[in-house]
């Protein structure tokens, strides 16, 4: 709505019960999808306000960036279907795309390649923040606090103000955060971290520096590269989710880009969000065998046992997730190219889905499965650990993270995020001293 008059389709009209006062709501339309009332003086005109935890109903701004329709299973970057971006663009191209609305040409296309490979290297005194975590710490703790740190590095970039500035940090985020994701893992197994090497593309940089060492030459596999540049395609945005809103709630109180994306990983990191792909690797690894798979269903069907198909279920998605169906075609591909003919857990996740896509409660319910349904599978026969898949969706979300974040930081009617609440607390009362009480 950006504060210029959008373009209106009518408007609802709601009546206080009892009473005679009426709000008249504009009705904003996009150009496809719902259309949405604009609330904004409903409060100054019925002293009412809205009421919609988790934002189920609720748009929470404008934006050009991503359009998914859930019902029909469609996720659209810049107005692109995700399958043609998938089978013919790649991740630098997809970032360029998100963050500037169109596809590049050659030469803009060259410019921002040549922008993002300026920039993977890491402040040199950067290193020192990983050996401040524990070995054992969670790559997602190491990402979202050196990510954090960046602030305290690039003061030449953190005037939002700017649009050199954002430019910079966009830049230097899309750059480095696989540069510390790579370390995150090296630190974590006791290897030398592995410096960025810019001959490389964008998805073979992550694998060289997660997997090389200096003791030996390390050979990129480009059906393997390929397959992690079509993941980080697939993850690199996805409208509104709580990461993204996240980073434009951080984003609109003026915080630094920096500190915007690191309040999007730790948000990220939640196993009912990004967290899941990890999650849904535990849960193939407790199901253990097909045998056991009824057992687990019925422990997910159980309302009190808090147990849920992890990777299965989406806020928006109430059919099979576009990211899904493109992730479980990979997923063969790189089995197929890793010799793995047998693989006992994508057998044990074909069967879980099998029997999830054929009962009543899922089916009722129209829980599909969603993008970390497969993604998890892929990721660990490409030789990573399970802690680092979720650092791996943060990679690829980060686009979009900066992304959100330009497009709310150049919104001219952009205010401060500030949502109110419906108080059921304790009404006004008195103090008492404590020997007074009881
Ligand atoms: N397993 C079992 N039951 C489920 C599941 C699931 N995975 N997901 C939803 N339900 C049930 C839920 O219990 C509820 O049943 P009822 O109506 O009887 O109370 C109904 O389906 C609606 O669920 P909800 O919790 O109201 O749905 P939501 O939109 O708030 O939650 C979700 C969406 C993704 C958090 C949820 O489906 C879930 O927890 N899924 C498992 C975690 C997961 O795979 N997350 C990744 C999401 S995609 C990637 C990303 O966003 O990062």
């Amino acid at each position: 709505m950006n504060g210029t008059p959008y373009t209106g389709t009518g408007t609802v009209t709601v009546t206080l019960d009892g009473t005679n006062q009426t709000a008249t709501l504009p009705l904003a339309a996009g150009t496809i999808g719902p259309s949405v009332a604009d609330i904004r003086k409903l409060y100054s005109d019925l002293g009412i306000f809205t009421f919609d935890p988790g934002y189920g109903g609720t748009a929470a701004c404008e934006s050009k960036i991503t359009y998914i329709d859930g019902d029909a299973g469609v996720l659209l970057y810049r107005g692109y279907p995700i399958e043609q971006l998938a089978e013919h663009s790649n991740f630098l191209e997809v970032a360029y795309l998100l963050l500037n609305g169109e596809l590049p040409d050659a030469a803009q296309m060259a410019e921002f390649d040549r922008g993002v490979l300026r920039h993977t290297m890491l402040h040199e005194q950067l290193r020192s923040f990983f050996n401040g975590f524990r070995r054992d710490a969670h790559p997602m703790a190491v990402l979202c606090g050196v990510v954090g740190a960046m602030s305290a590095f690039y003061h030449d970039s953190l005037d939002i103000n700017d649009p050199d500035h954002r430019r910079i940090s966009a830049f230097r985020l899309i750059a480095k955060v696989p540069t510390i994701a790579a370390w995150a893992y090296k630190y974590a197994i006791g290897q030398p971290f592995v410096y960025p090497r810019n001959s490389l593309g964008y998805a073979e940089n992550l694998l060289y520096m997660m997997h090389a060492v200096p003791a030996e030459e390390y050979h990129v596999n480009p059906v393997l590269a390929r397959a992690l540049d079509l993941i980080l395609v697939l993850h690199a945005d996805h409208e509104q989710n709580a990461s993204t809103s996240t980073v434009r709630l951080a984003g609109s109180t003026g915080a630094n880009p920096f500190a915007c994306i690191a309040a999007g990983i730790a948000s990220l990191w939640g196993p009912a969000h990004g967290g899941a792909n990890e999650a849904v690797l535990k849960m193939l690894a407790e199901i253990g065998h097909a045998r056991h798979i009824p057992e687990f269903i019925e422990k997910v069907k159980d309302k009190n046992s808090n147990v849920r198909l992890m990777g299965f279920g989406h806020r928006v998605y109430k059919n099979y997730d576009p990211r899904a169906k493109i992730m479980q075609h990979t997923c063969h591909e790189v089995l197929r190219e890793l010799g793995i003919k047998d693989d006992p857990l994508l057998d044990l996740a074909v069967e879980l889905e099998h029997v999830a896509l054929h009962d009543d409660y899922f089916v009722s319910r129209k829980l599909y499965p969603n993008v970390d349904f497969y993604s998890g599978i892929i990721l660990k026969a490409m030789g990573f650990p399970t802690s680092m898949f979720t650092v791996l969706f943060a990679v690829a979300r980060t686009v979009g993270w900066v992304s959100q974040w330009m497009e709310m930081v150049e919104d001219p009617s952009q205010r401060i995020g500030r949502p109110r609440q419906l108080y059921t607390g304790a009404p006004q009362r008195d103090y008492r001293p404590l020997d007074a009480r009881g």
